[in-house]
């Protein structure tokens, strides 16, 4: 059984680190001094849990516990995104932290080692670009997209070398000599909740293609030019912005959002002459993206067209959806089973470091009830009994698959 009391104190702990005082909110974007500090305490933490800590050439903290040739990955990311919760990847690696300890004091054996990675810059919140870390590792980042840039015009190079890190050659950070990967994550949704189960088990989860869109129209004077005339590009975005959800209305596993948006001039007296808004659709069917992708795209064209604007596109990140390993699946269920749980299969919605992963190695994932399936939100909120008996099965998984 693992030390309930360590693994709920240091959750709380680490949720310290870029905490909003307002909002409860948790701010801690990547290269940044709050993820610094909150890498150091999760450092020491790993330390405290017997392990060797490495930083790789992207900035992936990876604590390794044994010296056995074949490798159990435990991992998820401790970045958020704009005031986020407590537990969306913090909970992920602390409970594998807390594995890893469990085991160090009992000094079980193992006939595999055991690596717990913290990711690098899961959420992309930073540079609109997310799955940093575990994109490295599946030898999927490229040194072109190390040149994408955050607000301030930072690209995510110049951001790693101010943090010491040297991230060439990006080769050496592609891993393949893992036997599973395996993440423990809070839900996120309702289904869990609504099944009345403290866990299930995920069989695919949906990936998100990210586009920015741009709308330029004309910028002109608010009170002199007449409404038939005008080529407004914020008027003729928000229709682009429902047409997008009208077009998603009604369809099953598909979900796209319009996050953010960008507006300029951004006066109060002028007509706003350019505005930027970006897409995250979803599915778990590839086809069914790039379907959607086209459509919506060609929509937009018609309302510019009709509105007397230009639209253009470009794709900001387009992750594979990914299924999970069957035999990982069966470990995880038969460890549900033994805690008198019910095994549940679901599909997972948000994105995770496991879909990259995917690539490499066989994956498995085990979701914990999130409550009202608020997440992304300072009131994301997992019950410290259903992480306990979650993090126990969680650990039944890893002996099974170490001893
Ligand atoms: C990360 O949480 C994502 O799904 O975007
Ligand atoms: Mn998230
Ligand atoms: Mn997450």
């Amino acid at each position: 059984m693992i030390n309930e009391n360590r693994l709920l104190q240091r959750l709380h702990d680490l949720s310290q680190i870029g905490r909003n005082k307002v909002t409860g909110g948790i701010n801690r974007f990547s290269f940044t001094s709050e993820e610094q500090q909150a890498i150091e305490l999760v450092t020491s933490y790993m330390k405290e849990a017997g392990m060797t800590v490495n930083v790789d050439g992207v900035g992936n903290i990876i604590g390794t516990y044994g010296e056995e040739n074949e490798t159990i990955m435990l991992g998820s990311h401790i970045d958020t995104v704009p005031d986020g919760g407590k537990y969306d990847g913090a909970l992920g690696v602390l409970a594998a932290i807390e594995i890893v300890q469990t085991i160090y004091e009992q000094q079980l054996p193992l006939s595999k080692k055991i690596e717990v990675v913290a990711f690098k810059d899961e959420e992309g919140t930073r540079f609109g670009f997310g799955l940093i870390g575990s994109r490295a590792m599946a030898g999927l980042l490229t040194y072109e997209e190390l040149q994408k840039r955050d607000a301030s015009d930072i690209s995510i190079q110049e951001a790693m070398k101010q943090f010491e890190l040297s991230p060439l050659p990006l080769e050496k950070v592609k891993r393949n000599d893992i036997q599973a990967y395996l993440e423990m994550h809070i839900e996120q949704g309702k289904v869990l909740e609504n099944e009345e189960l403290p866990v299930g088990v995920v069989v695919g989860i949906a990936a998100p293609l990210w586009l920015e869109v741009t709308v330029t129209g004309v910028s002109e004077h608010a009170g002199a030019t007449p409404m038939s005339i005008r080529q407004d590009a914020l008027t003729a975005a928000s229709e682009m912005i429902l047409a997008i959800e009208q077009m998603l209305n009604g369809t099953t596993n598909s979900v796209a959002t319009v996050g953010k948006l960008n507006v300029e001039p951004n006066g109060v007296n002028v007509i706003p002459g350019r505005v930027t808004f970006t897409i995250d659709i979803r599915d778990i069917d590839e086809q069914k993206i790039s379907a959607l992708e086209s459509s919506i795209l060609e929509h937009l064209q018609k309302v510019a067209e009709r509105r007397n604007v230009t639209v253009t596109s470009k794709v900001l990140q387009r992750v594979k959806p990914a299924k999970t390993a069957p035999m990982l699946q069966q470990q995880l269920a038969s460890s549900i089973e033994k805690y008198g749980v019910q095994p549940y299969s679901l599909i997972s919605g948000a994105g995770h470091d496991a879909m990259n992963m995917a690539n490499v190695a066989p994956i498995g994932m085990l979701f914990v009830r999130s409550k009202g399936g608020i997440s992304h939100n300072p009131l994301e909120y997992s019950s410290d009994e259903d992480i306990v008996i979650a993090t126990n099965i969680f650990y039944d998984t890893v002996m099974e698959l170490a001893k």
